[in-house]
């Protein structure tokens, strides 16, 4: 049977937002809404640190945490026992350093360079099935996270099992009609369906194509959250139109005032138009929204190294990214953003976000309720 997610969750508002700044899941929760945590970005101690944080500052309100488990993963990666990084094949390796070489974007120093390879060899086994459970093990020992999430591939049944029976919710991100079979089977309870003009990972079929698509897949067993492209009230009001319970969000508050972003990060995003942010796999190996920049298309080019398998790419582009950002170059930053990039135009905070939300969607119900269509029904 469908759950009631808001009841579930004990939430005000059905507004979720994935973030990987511990801020911005503090200060969604706190306004009534669903706070989640992206945990794959942070060393396992790190991931501690930063619930503890969480629990310390959410007076109490639930939240939820969010983890990457692809369902194709490099064997060689899982089994080996070398830092990751040292099986990015040189031919790659080069081809970037030159890349940023000949754009005259410094090298790291030996030091920053030693304390990335440090930081990347504490986090690199986050993606494997291993590497999740860890991560999930520390969640656990936090109880406000009542929901867990997966993205790329179902949560393992005996782990949602698990989680069920704590009374915890289980969701997973879905991007085609044909994934729902795989989470039905893994016992997941809520079904975040996520378009093409999403942020990150993504598929190609729209959200306003593919809500509805997932709602008939999900035959009123689980619930449906819609994601991708949303930034006004007016669409929660259309994804419960189509079936969905509430929204899911991710790009609109990269450019709040809590967000991890630096200052040129934020100012980058606020640049960029909707068709600025394109889908390459130069971030991980696997189709990703992400801003257009010189970096983003090095790869698309002839000649350029075929796209390593996860988590190789990703490694690889961790260590560009570092020089990157480092060197504060607009022309070859790129990060994970959705088309509604296009609409991020200047700095907000996660409240001034949140009550916007709130107030657009009390007016899209009211105009609804006053629609001459539904009056004629009366
Ligand atoms: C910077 C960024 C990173 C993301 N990383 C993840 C992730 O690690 N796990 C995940 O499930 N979704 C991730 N997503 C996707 C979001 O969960 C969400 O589905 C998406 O942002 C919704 O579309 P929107 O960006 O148009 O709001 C990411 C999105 C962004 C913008």
């Amino acid at each position: 049977m469908t759950i009631d997610l808001m009841t579930k969750l004990g939430i005000e508002t059905p507004i979720f937002a994935f973030s990987h700044c511990r801020d911005v899941v503090v200060e969604v929760s706190r306004a009534g809404g669903f706070g989640v945590l992206g945990a794959v970005m942070f060393p396992p101690d790190q991931l501690e640190q930063e619930l503890d944080w969480i629990d310390r500052h959410t007076d109490g309100k639930p939240y939820g945490i969010d983890f990457l488990i692809p369902a194709n993963y490099s064997k060689d990666a899982e089994e080996s026992e070398l830092p990751l990084l040292d099986m990015v094949p040189a031919q790659h390796r080069d081809f970037v350093t030159k890349l940023l070489d000949d754009a005259g974007i410094p090298r790291l120093p030996d030091d920053q360079a030693a304390e990335l390879k440090a930081r990347i060899a504490k986090r690199e086994k986050n993606l494997t099935p291993a590497g999740a459970r860890e991560l999930l093990k520390i969640a656990r020992k936090h109880p406000n996270i009542r929901m867990y999430v997966s993205a790329l591939g179902p949560m393992p049944t005996d782990l949602v099992d698990e989680l069920h029976g704590e009374g915890i919710v289980v969701g997973a991100l879905c991007g085609k009609p044909e994934h729902v079979k795989h989470h039905r089977a893994a016992g997941a309870d809520v079904l975040i369906a996520q378009g093409g003009e999403a942020g990150g990972h993504t598929g190609t079929v729209p959200t306003f194509m593919l809500v509805p698509q997932i709602v008939e897949a999900a035959a009123g067993d689980m619930a449906v959250l819609a994601a991708g492209g949303i930034n006004r009230g007016s669409q929660i009001a259309a994804a419960q139109a189509m079936g969905a319970q509430g929204v899911w969000t991710g790009s609109i508050w990269l450019t709040t005032m809590e967000s991890e972003l630096s200052e040129f990060e934020r100012e980058a995003m606020f640049r960029a138009r909707a068709d600025d942010a394109v889908r390459r796999k130069v971030l991980s190996g696997k189709p990703v929204r992400m801003l257009r920049s010189k970096l983003s298309e090095a790869f698309e080019a002839e000649g350029a190294p075929a796209y390593l398998p996860a988590p190789l790419q990703g490694l690889l582009f961790l260590e560009a990214r570092a020089r990157i950002d480092r060197a504060e170059n607009v022309e070859y930053y790129t990060s994970p953003v959705g088309q509604v990039v296009g609409e991020m135009n200047e700095a907000t905070t996660v409240r001034d976000v949140m009550y916007k939300l709130q107030l657009e969607y009390v007016e899209a119900l009211e105009k609804l309720a006053a629609n001459p269509a539904l009056q004629a029904l009366q």
